[in-house]
């Protein structure tokens, strides 16, 4: 039989394959999630509310769309609940852009932008973050947007560089851009306190996302939010199946936004965590870039691949990211026991 041929946008794209398993058990630095875990209290919630028939029934998203609105203090017509940020994109992708229209995404940044857009058939056009510190490319990005471009997706701050830009740059780029439906993703939001989200009022062309898999410690739920202007929600729940979030998620949101003091209080140490990165990696010598996140991008030089490989045999997992910044790894902040753990093994091999 003929073998099927899949659409061309599908046969151009380079498989992507992130490391999805084998990672219990061991110190997982290598994704930036949560590395304590979720709220007790959301475990509790889950145990106390589940029954067969909750598994029976599609799930019903009243309460947590109640919850989530009351939270990010954002009236319920101006979000829709996600699939995790990864359906944010697709549905904001698929609601916006055409075949062979123009996406622009700063690089290196999360790789999924870039993922949904090809997906989609867009032409991408990247521009790179700053060689010598990784900051965020400005000027380089307000010059490169086209009166065709349809939309323009950021991770503030920017997974992986660490690095970040202000509500002012953001503006000018939402004003500069009045045709294009421009993504600020900001899931490393409670690590560093800078939000758009003030700002969907004034511009009809701005989307901001969260997510409950980072700082929330709930990735495997896969729970995520999409907030913008109402026309423009009701367009992108138009492009978005109707029961895209499972319904474990849309009840332990509930808890966890009821214990937001779990949050800040895990926060708080990752942060701290941050600085005994910093300092650890000062009293190494080895080059390192200040993050506004709960990760720190490193230098290992040639060896990065065999570091990242000799780490994962001591039990700590961390990301190498030599593919895009040559000799980067990528190490997760989380607590002061971990850092010593990472610490302790990285100087076994250095
Ligand atoms: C910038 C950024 N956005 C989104 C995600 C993933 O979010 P989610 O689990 O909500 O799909 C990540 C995960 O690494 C990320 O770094």
């Amino acid at each position: 039989m003929a073998e099927l041929s899949p659409r061309s946008a599908v046969q151009r794209m380079a498989p992507y394959s992130p490391p999805t398993s084998g990672r219990g058990g061991k110190l997982r630095l290598d994704f930036n999630e949560n590395t304590v875990g979720c709220s007790p209290r959301v475990i509790a919630y889950l145990k106390e509310r589940l029954t067969e028939e909750q598994f029976t029934v599609y799930p019903e998203y009243e309460a947590a769309r109640e919850a989530v609105s009351s939270f990010l203090k954002v009236p319920e017509d101006q979000f829709t609940l996600t699939n995790g940020t990864d359906e944010a994109i697709q549905v904001l992708i698929n609601t916006y852009v055409d075949d062979g229209q123009d996406v622009l995404i700063p690089h290196p940044s999360y790789a999924m932008y870039r993922f949904y857009a090809e997906v989609a058939g867009a032409s991408v056009r990247e521009v790179r973050y700053r060689e010598a510190d990784l900051a965020f490319p400005s000027d380089e990005l307000l010059a490169a947007i086209r009166p065709d471009t349809r939309a323009i997706l950021i991770s503030n701050p920017n997974n992986p560089t660490g690095t970040g830009t202000t509500v002012d740059v953001l503006r000018v780029v939402l004003e500069r851009a009045p045709h294009a439906a421009v993504l600020v993703d900001e899931a490393y939001f409670e690590f560093c306190g800078v939000t758009m989200l003030g700002w969907i009022e004034r511009y009809p062309n701005l989307f901001v996302s969260r997510t409950f898999s980072k700082a929330f410690g709930m990735a495997a739920l896969r729970l995520g939010c999409l907030i913008s202007q109402a026309g423009n929600v009701t367009f992108l729940k138009k492009a978005q199946s109707p029961y895209s979030v499972n319904m474990l998620a849309a009840i332990a949101v509930r808890a966890a936004v009821a214990d937001t003091g779990y949050v800040e209080r895990y926060a708080q140490e990752a942060l701290a965590s941050r600085d005994l990165l910093y300092a650890g990696f000062e009293s190494m010598g080895i080059r390192y870039y200040r993050s506004e996140a709960n990760f720190v991008l490193f230098h290992a030089g040639a060896r990065s691949i065999a570091v990242r490989d000799q780490l994962r045999e001591r039990g700590v997992l961390v990301r190498d990211r030599g593919y895009e910044l040559p000799g980067c790894i990528r190490v997760t902040a989380g607590t002061a026991g971990q850092v010593e753990r990472f610490f302790a093994a990285l100087k076994e091999i250095w």
